[in-house]
């Protein structure tokens, strides 16, 4: 039987207590080892892909760690999101159809992940490659572009809202696309470098969380831009202060969990008196909830703006797959650009 090369997982199941997710990793030997595993084989409706470039993500992180909603499997390789070329086909129409193409693909709980040299998933989750759309976006077409697009849309024409830990990756895709529908992003970052860089992308404000007069700030603004939407990454740090200096009827929509600390609702009556909630966002759940007419157009949409320049993903170090649980403490801890894992050629 054929082999591969890949990082594996090295626990079953889910951790026992439920942790921090955050975008670090400075222990991956204890979750992952560089290892050889038979090469998958697809089943009916699937394909296997050769993966050249895998994206390196916060949910990635929480999932080897067994803090993500999805069991891990001990000695399948990592990885939810990659690029490469569809080799073999399960049966099933979709497969035989992708078989030879170039995909961007997310892998299902039901496959094998992108941090091998193969990986297995549902023909319905890989994308064919439209001319033009580079590697480096394809490797991370799907979690943070569609999630950008998904989320936008929770936002009304022509209104403010709010955006945390907006340095991310997909603070950089929904400052342009936000721009863009007309709807005004209330960046809210922790250091002063991106706050150009966020400007220039489309973002309409920009405010420093960790600036003196962060507060009044964020009261002034939000007087004058009454923001109803507060997608919020963090869960934690300044997030309770900008749900509370929110006006009526706002959403704090959470859909991560950067920072560890607790997170706190500082004032309980204003769910009552002012109709204010709190809601998650998760897109897995919004693509199993989603029209394929619309996922296709989502899918369209987020390849042109790769290939006409709208959008570039910021990607800051790439790390050979043999050399990944060496250098990813060093280069997931850099503070711009996403960590990407090149697997073969
Ligand atoms: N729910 C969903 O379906 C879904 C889908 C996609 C993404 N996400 C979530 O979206 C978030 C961003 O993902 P990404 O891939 O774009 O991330 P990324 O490019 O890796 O960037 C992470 C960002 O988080 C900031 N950050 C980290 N810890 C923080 C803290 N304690 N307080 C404030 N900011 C903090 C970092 O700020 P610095 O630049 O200052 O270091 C960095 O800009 C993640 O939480 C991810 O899990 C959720």
């Amino acid at each position: 039987m054929d082999r591969m090369r890949g990082l594996l997982l090295r626990q079953d199941g889910v951790a026992e207590t439920a942790g921090f997710v955050g975008n670090r990793l400075d222990r991956p030997g204890e979750v992952l080892e560089l290892g050889e595993v038979p090469r998958p084989s697809p089943g009916p409706g699937q394909v296997l892909i050769k993966v050249r470039r895998a994206a390196v993500n916060p949910s990635d992180i929480a999932f080897v760690q067994g803090f993500y909603g999805q069991p891990r499997t001990k000695g399948r390789p990592a990885g939810f999101e990659g690029v490469g070329k569809v080799v073999e086909a399960g049966p099933g129409l979709m497969g035989r159809y992708l078989k030879g193409r170039d995909v961007a693909f997310y892998v299902t709980p039901d496959g094998s992940g992108t941090w091998g040299e193969y990986a297995v998933t549902r023909a319905s989750v890989a994308l064919p490659l439209k001319k033009g759309v580079a590697d480096r976006d394809a490797a991370g077409l799907i979690v943070n572009p569609v999630t950008a697009a998904a989320m936008l849309d929770l936002v009304r024409d022509d209104e403010a809202f709010v955006f945390s830990a907006a340095a991310s990756q997909l603070g950089k895709f929904i400052a342009g696309l936000a721009r863009d529908q007309g709807k005004r992003m209330i960046a809210i970052v922790r250091r002063e470098e991106p706050a150009a860089a966020l400007k220039a992308l489309g973002a309409a404000h920009v405010l420093n969380e960790t600036d003196a007069g962060f507060e009044t700030e964020l009261a002034r603004l939000f007087a004058a831009e009454k923001p109803v939407i507060f997608l919020d990454a963090v869960a934690g740090g300044s997030s309770p202060v900008i749900f509370r200096s929110m006006g009526e009827n706002a959403r704090w929509v959470i859909y991560g969990k950067l920072d560890p600390s607790p997170t706190e609702i500082l004032e309980p009556g204003e769910m009552i008196f002012m109709n204010k909630s709190v809601e998650g966002f998760w897109t897995t759940k919004w693509a199993g909830e989603t029209s394929f007419l619309r996922k296709l157009r989502v899918f369209g949409a987020v390849q042109d703006r790769f290939r006409d320049g709208r959008w570039a993903t910021d990607v800051s170090v790439e790390v050979p797959l043999e050399h990944a649980i060496e250098r990813l403490p060093q280069a997931l801890a850099q503070p711009d650009g996403k960590v990407q894992i090149i697997v073969s050629d």
